[in-house]
């Protein structure tokens, strides 16, 4: 694999579990029981690869629309995943924290995010964000009235302003944005900050994406051009 050109910062939108389960004929909940062990190898993965942050969509502002029973089992997997994996994420020396709107989960989803919080901030490795009730016009908003807040008002806001108060303020600039499962959208995740991410779309439903498919992803990544609105020879000039 080349690992010459990692990105800093990898989103990724983890679809295709209710797919999977349901070619199998199970109910969709065992999709999302297989989706949490390649979450699990994904994590362990770009912790060994050196990547720096690593943000994972784990359920929209707009999946609480699901049948209730599919979200209440998403949220009790939430707690069970919390508690379980920590010990791996420590191993990996991974830090983990929360993006989204959390105050809208129940009490005890809220601590066990808490304690899964605490007992991770002392890592100085990976930045796990896990993006819950989460949603990019949701922070998009939430940035602005942050600044409104804070006595903004007075002068016009600026690019920097919103930036230092979106949910992702302090990680590296996203450099890659995976979505596994098919569709090619972005079903209002990093809307803000995808804005120059590379894009890279994987027709693998999550439970089969795997290490070396997320390899595969990253190797994609590092053949890339960025040119942020140069030419092409601009950014050959820089990188000499
Ligand atoms: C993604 O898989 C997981 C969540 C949204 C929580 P889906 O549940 O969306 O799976 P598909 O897209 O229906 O196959
Ligand atoms: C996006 O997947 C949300 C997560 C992966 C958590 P969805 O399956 O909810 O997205 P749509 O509905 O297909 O756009
Ligand atoms: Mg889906």
């Amino acid at each position: 694999m080349e690992t010459n050109n990692l990105p800093k910062h990898v989103a990724i939108i983890m679809d295709g579990n209710g797919r999977w389960a349901e070619s199998r004929n199970r109910n969709r909940t065992f999709g999302h029981k297989a989706g949490v062990e390649k979450t699990r190898e994904i994590v362990e993965s770009s912790a060994k690869l050196g990547i720096e942050s690593l943000t994972l969509f784990a359920f929209s502002s707009e999946n609480w629309s699901r049948p209730k029973d599919e979200v209440s089992y998403l949220m009790e997997l939430f707690v069970l995943a919390l508690k379980r994996e920590v010990k791996m994420l420590n191993k990996n020396a991974v830090k983990l924290s929360f993006i989204g709107d959390t105050t809208q989960f129940s009490p005890k989803l809220q601590q066990s995010i808490f304690e899964a919080e605490t007992q991770t901030c002392n890592n100085d490795g990976l930045l796990l964000n896990i993006a819950a009730n989460y949603g990019g016009r949701w922070d998009i908003v939430n940035a602005v009235n942050q600044c409104l807040k804070a006595g903004k008002t007075k002068q016009e806001l600026t690019e920097s302003d919103i930036e230092a108060n979106l949910a992702t303020e302090g990680l590296p600039q996203l450099d890659l944005l995976i979505r596994t499962g098919g569709e090619k959208r972005i079903s209002n995740f990093l809307i803000w900050q995808a804005a120059y991410a590379e894009l890279y779309f994987s027709d693998k439903l999550w439970p089969d994406f795997d290490s070396v498919a997320y390899d595969k992803a990253l190797s994609d990544y590092a053949l890339r051009q960025r040119r942020f609105g140069q030419t092409s020879a601009q950014v050959k000039l820089k990188h000499k």
